[in-house]
């Protein structure tokens, strides 16, 4: 019978996030980034655009789960520690405890209170697993505690968040990743580059699921940072970058507005955006090779029948 255990590891603090963010608006080419989407509203909105209609990643990946589960096992072997970077509901990472034969599951995301009840409901449902909650912010550093613990692990990706880095960071990124996996490996989920009639609605929906996930960011900067964002004055914008082989969202400017916060202020122009996520999507053969790069000897994937996702298994 084992008690679950969670550590928050130190935060950015609150000076340096308001510095990057009003450095990121100041910007000729505003920018901010993704990670700042998730506040209590914007975690709630995220997980309504899995449900829609238009956004295949959520069910192509469980399907590609559920059909090949049995064959991901034989390849990984017993997974003596399962890590899951970005947990949250740690839904995806108990259908795997089972056939995975998973000892121990350290459950990490950005803060330890949004672990607590689904990690406290899991460890009730599973006392004979050892179980942590890691609170980590490592979208730039993947710095894992001790308490992890020694020996090989299986570090489990899914949900193609490794989209939201450039290939250049996801390089960095995989690096990391690689070295934390300590000999073992990591299981990772890839969105694939597909008809832009398929992908443009996945992120701009008919409904504005995602315009008001996006939106929402606005509001969650005028919380954080004192901004005084109109949202009316905003539309979202999702767009597929060929040049760059991604999705991109934008929020642009309706009319000429001003945007001010305490010690600043900022016009945009009609028209004029601001970066709010790069969604990245890979040709098979080209996310193997980064893989590769980053210190992987070997690869394996699995596929849904319409090629739209990959499920990479890769072997330190
Ligand atoms: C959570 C990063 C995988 O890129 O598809 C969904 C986020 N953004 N709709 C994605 C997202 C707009 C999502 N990831």
């Amino acid at each position: 019978m084992n008690t679950l255990r969670l550590i928050q590891i130190a935060h950015d603090d609150p000076a340096a996030t308001r510095a990057e963010l009003i450095a990121g608006l100041s910007a000729p080419r505003a920018a901010l980034s993704p990670k700042y989407l998730y506040d209590a509203l914007g975690s709630r909105l995220f997980a309504a655009i899995t449900e829609l209609a238009e956004y295949y990643p959520t069910r192509t990946e469980a399907a590609i789960f559920r059909d090949h589960m049995a064959e991901m096992a034989a390849e990984l072997g017993p997974v003596a520690t399962l890590v899951d970077l970005g947990a949250g509901n740690c839904e995806k990472a108990a259908r795997l405890f089972k056939v995975f034969a998973v000892r121990r599951y350290v459950a990490v995301d950005i803060s330890a209170d949004y672990l607590r009840e689904s990690l406290d409901k899991l460890q009730y449902e599973h006392p004979a697993m050892q179980m942590l909650g890691v609170g980590l912010d490592f979208s730039q550093t993947l710095n894992l505690p001790a308490e992890v613990g020694a020996g090989p692990r299986t570090l489990f990706y899914p949900g193609s968040s490794i989209g939201n880095f450039t290939p250049d960071e996801a390089l960095t990124f995989l690096r990391q990743v690689h070295a934390a996996c300590q000999g073992g490996n990591l299981l990772i989920g890839v969105d694939l580059v597909k008809p832009d009639a398929v992908l443009v609605p996945a992120y701009d929906d008919a409904l504005g699921v995602t315009a008001a996930f996006n939106r929402n960011l606005l509001l969650h900067l005028n919380r954080l940072i004192d901004t005084d964002f109109d949202i009316a004055d905003w539309r979202h914008i999702g767009l597929f970058n060929h040049a760059e082989s991604r999705i991109e969202m934008h929020l642009e400017a309706v009319r000429d507005c001003f945007v001010r916060w305490p010690g600043g202020a900022r016009h945009f122009n009609q028209g004029e955006r601001i970066h709010s996520e790069n969604s990245c999507k890979w040709r098979p053969e080209d996310f193997a090779d980064l893989l590769r790069q980053a210190g992987f000897t070997d690869t394996r994937q699995w596929r849904d029948e319409r090629d739209w996702f990959a499920v990479f298994a890769a072997f330190a």
